[in-house]
């Protein structure tokens, strides 16, 4: 397995737009998919303001942003992934959908490539169970903002080769990420952790223990978290959280596990957190 030069992102929302920036900034050429044509034009557009932004800052000179932006393409058709190195998926997180997808990508994109899962929660070992690669498929969970947050974390599934993995971490490391492991188990590391704490904030709510803000405000004055956990939730989406927190439910079988009604709620009501306007809390 060679070194890793070029890079099929799919999915153009938070989390794609911002793997395919950071890989274009860090001099890979990266192809950017999205099936939704008005996510991907969305994608691109905030990709070049952010790369605008890091250059007005001074993070980045002005001959390596329009680098960046050369190295980035966008496509609506999966074919031109043919050539690509590695394909990093971040789609909805559904098994079903990115099985899907994984059967797909696996006739068009080069034996040789590896398909890495931006998933929160989903076995890689099933995920990979799609395809005719398994040894090739791995878990890369980048936090969001990409671009900002330090951590890859990196799954092996089942059957992921060492290959695989090294150069999984090499790329991970080119992109200046600290990478830590994690078993195949739902929800990996992070997200065992953070998401049981997101879904008792929503109790804490529910129950009517406090206001959202006092919740938040006790947790990041409290602990010293940057975010409160119910506005971490609007950062993440609420439907994301929701989807983890029910991988976690059915994955690890305990009721502690079982998502909190308030936020069911919120999900079935379109409240899905700073991507459309309303979460926990309205943004104007
Ligand atoms: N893309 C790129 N850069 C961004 C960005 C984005 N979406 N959002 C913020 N930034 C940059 C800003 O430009 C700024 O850069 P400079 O320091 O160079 O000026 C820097 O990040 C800090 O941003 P701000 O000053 O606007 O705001 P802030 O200080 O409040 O930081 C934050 C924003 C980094 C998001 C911070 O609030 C934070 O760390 N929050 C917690 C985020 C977190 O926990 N993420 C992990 C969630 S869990 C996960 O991702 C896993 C999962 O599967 C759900
Ligand atoms: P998002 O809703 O912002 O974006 C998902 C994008 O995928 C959308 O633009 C949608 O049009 C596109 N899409 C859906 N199905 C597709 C398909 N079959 N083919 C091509 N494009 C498709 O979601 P997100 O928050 O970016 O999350 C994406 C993935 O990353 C999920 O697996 C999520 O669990 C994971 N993740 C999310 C976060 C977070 O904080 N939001 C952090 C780490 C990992």
């Amino acid at each position: 397995m060679g070194e890793i030069r070029s890079v099929g992102v799919v999915g153009g929302g938070q989390m794609g737009s911002g793997i395919a920036q950071l890989a274009a900034v860090n001099g890979l050429q990266v192809w950017l998919h999205d099936s939704d044509s008005a996510s991907l034009s969305k994608a691109m557009n905030n990709i070049s303001s952010r790369i605008q932004t890091l250059i007005t800052k001074g993070h980045l000179t002005k001959e390596k942003g329009s680098e960046a932006l050369r190295n980035l393409r966008c496509t609506s058709s999966l074919e031109d992934f043919c050539c690509v190195d590695i394909v990093i998926e971040a789609i909805v997180e559904s098994e079903e959908v990115k099985k899907k997808l994984f059967v797909q990508l696996d006739k068009i994109v080069k034996p040789s490539a590896i398909f890495a899962s931006n998933t929160s929660s989903i076995s890689i070992t099933r995920l990979a169970s799609a395809t005719s690669r398994p040894s090739q498929v791995i878990g890369m969970h980048f936090m969001n903002p990409p671009p900002v947050m330090k951590l890859v974390e990196i799954i092996r599934g089942a059957n992921t080769s060492e290959d695989t993995f090294n150069a999984t971490k090499f790329l991970a490391e080119r992109l200046g990420k600290k990478i830590i492991c994690s078993k195949d188990f739902a929800g990996f590391i992070v997200n065992r952790i953070l998401m049981p704490m997101i879904n008792e904030a929503f109790h804490a709510l529910y129950s009517g223990v406090a206001t959202k803000e006092d919740i938040d405000d006790g947790m990041k004055l409290g602990t010293n978290h940057p975010m409160g956990p119910l506005e971490l939730a609007d950062h993440i989406g609420l439907d994301v959280c929701l989807s983890i927190i029910k991988v976690l439910h059915a994955g690890l079988g305990d009721t502690k596990y079982a998502p909190c009604p308030l936020l069911v709620h919120y999900v079935d009501a379109g409240r899905l957190g700073r991507k459309n306007g309303i979460g926990v809390y309205e943004y104007g």
